[in-house]
């Protein structure tokens, strides 16, 4: 089981000035920051980055959201990482998340749902070599 996972706080959560509150949460809950930058992606990096949905009816919409502003993208530590951080951060559909959990604090709805999360530890060191160069990260 691998201690890392990669995390994203999206445009909706930076525009409204989320960024601060999150990492707070994120730091509270035992994760430890080992790469973090700030950054607009390009509709080919959004569209690169969710490669896995791009024939789902919302991907053209998904990439468009996230592109809309600037995002925070993170490499985190912790025991048991990939879950934990899953746990923390909600269902992908704010209206179903828990109490207390970043997205039903945060998000708006299923499409605009302030943070993104690695489902597994494989998509976490390729989402983390998407953003971050072996320099970049501690
Ligand atoms: P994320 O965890 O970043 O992974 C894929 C994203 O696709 C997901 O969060 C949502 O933001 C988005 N998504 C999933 N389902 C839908 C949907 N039905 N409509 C719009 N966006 C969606």
């Amino acid at each position: 089981m691998s201690k890392r996972t990669f995390t994203m706080i999206k445009p909706d959560a930076t525009g409204k000035s989320y960024t601060g509150a999150i990492l707070d949460q994120i730091l509270k809950a035992g994760f430890s920051i080992k790469a973090m930058k700030w950054i607009r992606l390009t509709e080919e990096q959004a569209g690169l980055f969710y490669d896995i949905h791009r024939e789902r009816a919302f991907f053209q919409e998904l990439v468009d959201f996230m592109i809309s502003g600037p995002i925070v993208a993170a490499v985190l530590e912790k025991e048991n990482a990939v879950a934990d951080f899953r746990t923390l951060i909600g269902a992908t559909n704010p209206a179903q998340a828990a109490d207390g959990t970043i997205r039903k604090l945060y998000a708006a709805s299923i499409g605009e749902n302030a943070v993104h999360g690695s489902d597994s530890d494989e998509n976490a060191n390729i989402e983390a070599d998407f953003f971050f160069s072996k320099l970049e990260r501690f």
